[in-house]
């Protein structure tokens, strides 16, 4: 697509870092009543993929938030569009986030989720860009440290579109500063 600058995280290297993810939930929470709940609309494809590298019975559900005001820069407050209708009460709970930007919509969401009585919750994003961040969150499943670049493809989007580019791309300077 003529919008990409470059691609920055090869399908293969995304199918790598996945493998190794699902694998580490799989041993961690082994045993144990565990929710995953996917951050729409960004997490779908990341989530798709990691679900199926896990090994162990997991209940899946979604949510879908947004940040209040300029949706060009984080406010750090959320509003829930949807809300998960799993009782998650007495579980224990993976958020899976497209990426880490500022941190102050997944730092929001932890606290929302904890004021519901969860064993633990905590999170996974396939991508991470700790340049930018504004507020210390703790990402347990980590997946792929990214420079300070604007990106789409793999769920991510720019103004709606190209979430549905397989790998990790680099938009265009003057596409974004339009
Ligand atoms: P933050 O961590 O609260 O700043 O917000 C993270 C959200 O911002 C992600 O879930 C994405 O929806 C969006 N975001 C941050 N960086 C990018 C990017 O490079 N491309 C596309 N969306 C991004
Ligand atoms: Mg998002």
């Amino acid at each position: 697509m003529d919008v990409i600058e470059r691609v920055l995280i090869s399908k293969g290297e995304l199918d790598r870092q996945v493998e190794e993810l699902g694998s580490r939930i799989s041993k961690d929470y082994e045993g144990q009543e565990l929710v995953i709940i996917g951050v729409l609309k960004g997490g779908f494809i990341f989530l798709a993929d990691l679900a199926r590298k896990i090994t162990i019975p997991v209940d899946l559900d979604f949510m879908s938030v947004s940040s209040y005001g300029d949706s060009s820069k984080s406010s750090g407050v959320v509003k829930i569009i949807k809300d998960v209708d799993i009782n998650i009460s007495g579980k224990h709970v993976l958020i899976v986030e497209d990426i880490i930007d500022t941190g102050l919509t997944l730092n929001h969401l932890v606290e929302l989720l904890k004021t519901r009585g969860p064993l633990s919750v905590k999170i996974c994003a396939a991508l991470d860009k700790p340049s930018r961040r504004k507020v210390d969150v703790q990402v347990d499943y980590k997946g792929i440290e990214i420079p300070d670049e604007f990106v789409i493809g793999y769920g991510l989007d720019y103004a709606g579109k190209y979430r549905n580019i397989p790998e990790v791309c680099v938009l265009k300077k003057d596409i974004y500063a339009k």
